[in-house]
C-alpha cells in the first residue's frame, strides 16, 4: 500500500490515536479484507512518529484481531466476518486455540453449574414477583448486603450494604467511576506501567487523562507520584497485573498517607486477590482506608466472566456523584444478583473457590517445575505465589525484577506468532507498557486451559518454548 491517510486524535496519545484510528478505518471499510498496511517504518515517517508506536499498535491490532501479520509478507487487514462469527470474542481476544495460556479467564469448565443452577432455581422459583421488576440501580440490596459481609470475611473490606454497588463487570465500573471522578473534579489518573490496556481505554473514555507510573519489586513507586499532579491512581495491590508483584506493606502506608495529603483518591482493582497459594490472602487495601480507596471485585476470576457480574465498594464522600452518573445505565439482572446472592449466602462461593484454589495452586507449581526443568533459558525468580498468571520477562537488560520471572532475550513477537502456528494461545507483555519501556514477555495465564485437557496444554507449551529460539 502507498499511502494510508489516517487521523490521529491528539487527545489520546500516539500509540492510541494511531490504534484507533486503524480501527477505525478498518470498521468503516477503509480497509478492507486482506488490505496491506504500510511497513511500520513508512507509516511511522508519513505519520511523524516512531517506528516503535506503529509497531506496537500493529501489534495490539494484531493481539484484536484486526490485523494479521505474517513473516515475509507484512501486515494485513484480517477478514473480520470471520472473527464475528467467533463466539468467543472477549476483552479484544478474538481467536480460539486449542492450547490456550492468555491470561483472563479461569478454568470455566470448573464453572459449579449444579450449585449454580440450585441457586437459580431456588430464587427463580420462591422469590416474591418484585424480583422480575425493575431493580435498585445500585444492586439488588439482598446481593449488596451478602457481598458487604463476604467481602469482609474473605478480603477484609469494611463495606456496608449502602456501600456496595453492583456492576456488569469491572470495567462497566470502572467506566462509571472514572465519570464520577471527572465529575467531583479529577482530571488526571495514575495507573501502573505495566497495567492492562484496556483499563486505560475505558479511563480515557471517560473523559480522564492517564499517566503512567512505574512498578517495582514492592508495587506502585509511590514517590513518582509525587509532582504527577494527579486526583486518583488505580492500582492492583494483591497481584499486580500484569507483573505478579504483591504490594509490600511500607508501600501500602505510603500510597495511603499520599492519597490523604493530596486529597486524592485510590482505586483499588481486587480482580483476583482470592488467589494466594503459599499463605492466607492479602487482605484488600481498601480495609485501611475505607474513605479514600473505591474497592472493585468481580466473579469473572472466581467463577465465570460471562456471568458479568462486579462490584464497587464505594467511599461516602463519592456515593452521591457515583450515582449521579450511574443512575439508570447500571442495570445487571436482578436474577442472577439474586442467584449470585443465594449461591454465596449458601456458602457455595466459599467452598467453590477453595476448591478451585486447590487446582490452580498444582498447576502453577507444575508449570514452574516444567519451566525450570525443561526450558533452560527461563531463570525462574521469586515469585509470589499467587493469581492466575505468570509473567516471564525475556529483556533481562532493563533492570525490572518486579517479581516477575526472567528468561534469555527471544522476540516476544516470534514466540507468540509461532505458538499460534501450533494453536497454543500466548500473550505479550508489550502491549502493557505505557511509557516508553519496551521489555518483552510473556504473561502465561496458567487457569485457561480445561481441568481434563491441562497435562496435554502445559506438555505443548513447555514443548514450544523449549526449542524456541
Ligand atoms: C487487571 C484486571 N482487572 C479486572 C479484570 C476483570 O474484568 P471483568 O470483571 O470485566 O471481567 C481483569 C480481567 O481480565 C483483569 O485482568
Amino acid at each position: 500500500m502507498a499511502e494510508l491517510l489516517l487521523d490521529l486524535d491528539p487527545s489520546l496519545g500516539r500509540r492510541a490515536g494511531l490504534e484507533r484510528a486503524l480501527r477505525q478505518a478498518i470498521g468503516e471499510g477503509r480497509l478492507v479484507a486482506g488490505a496491506s498496511l504500510p511497513s511500520s517504518r513508512t507509516l511511522a515517517r508519513d505519520l511523524d512518529v516512531s517506528r516503535a508506536t506503529v509497531v506496537a499498535a500493529y501489534e495490539q491490532l494484531g493481539t484484536e484481531g484486526y490485523l494479521v501479520a505474517r513473516r515475509g509478507a507484512g501486515t494485513r487487514v484480517a477478514d473480520l466476518r470471520a472473527v464475528e462469527e467467533d463466539a468467543s470474542v472477549e476483552h479484544g481476544l478474538s481467536r480460539s486455540y486449542r492450547y490456550d495460556f492468555r491470561p483472563g479467564s479461569p478454568d470455566v469448565s470448573l464453572f459449579p453449574r449444579a450449585t449454580w443452577l440450585r441457586s437459580l432455581r431456588r430464587v427463580v422459583g420462591e422469590s416474591t414477583d418484585r424480583l422480575f421488576e425493575y431493580g435498585d440501580p445500585r444492586g439488588l440490596p439482598e446481593l449488596r448486603r451478602v457481598l458487604a459481609d463476604h467481602l469482609g470475611r474473605t478480603r477484609a473490606v469494611s463495606a456496608r450494604p449502602d456501600t456496595v454497588r453492583v456492576y456488569g463487570g469491572f470495567f462497566a465500573a470502572i467506566g462509571f467511576v472514572a465519570e464520577a471522578l471527572g465529575r467531583a473534579g479529577v482530571v488526571r489518573i495514575a495507573v501502573e506501567d505495566p497495567s492492562l490496556f484496556v483499563v486505560r481505554e475505558v479511563l480515557e473514555l471517560a473523559g480522564l487523562d492517564v499517566v503512567a507510573v512505574p512498578v517495582d519489586d514492592g508495587g506502585i513507586d509511590v514517590g513518582a507520584l509525587v509532582g504527577l499532579d494527579v486526583g486518583a491512581v488505580l492500582v492492583t495491590p494483591a497481584n499486580q497485573y500484569p507483573l505478579g508483584v504483591t504490594m509490600v506493606p511500607e508501600r501500602r502506608m505510603a500510597l495511603l498517607s499520599w492519597a490523604r495529603r493530596h486529597d486524592a483518591w485510590i482505586i483499588e482493582d481486587d480482580y483476583d486477590g482470592e488467589f494466594r497459594y503459599d499463605r492466607q490472602p492479602v487482605g484488600a487495601l481498601q480495609g485501611l482506608a475505607p474513605d479514600r480507596v473505591v474497592y472493585a471485585g468481580t466473579a469473572s476470576k472466581t467463577l465465570a466472566p460471562g456471568l458479568r457480574l462486579s462490584w464497587l465498594v464505594v467511599p461516602s464522600a463519592l456515593e452521591v456523584v457515583l450515582s449521579a452518573v450511574t443512575h439508570i445505565r447500571s442495570g445487571v439482572s436482578s436474577i442472577e444478583q439474586a442467584a449470585l446472592a443465594d449461591f454465596i449466602g449458601n456458602g457455595e462461593l466459599d467452598r467453590h473457590v477453595r476448591a478451585v484454589r486447590k487446582v490452580y495452586g498444582r498447576r502453577r507449581a507444575e508449570l514452574i517445575a516444567r519451566l525450570a526443568d525443561d526450558v533452560p533459558w527461563c531463570r525462574l525468580g521469586e515469585v509470589p505465589s499467587a493469581g492466575l498468571h505468570l509473567t516471564v520477562l525475556l529483556d533481562t537488560r532493563s533492570g525490572i525484577a518486579a517479581g516477575a520471572t526472567a528468561g534469555e532475550r527471544r522476540r516476544e513477537g516470534e514466540l507468540i506468532a509461532n505458538a499460534a502456528a501450533s494453536s497454543i494461545g500466548l500473550l505479550g507483555l508489550r502491549s502493557h507498557w505505557v511509557g516508553p519501556n519496551e521489555t518483552e514477555g510473556l504473561v502465561i495465564g496458567y487457569t485457561r486451559p480445561a481441568q481434563h485437557r491441562f497435562p496435554v496444554a502445559l506438555d505443548r507449551l513447555i514443548g514450544h518454548l523449549r526449542t524456541a529460539g
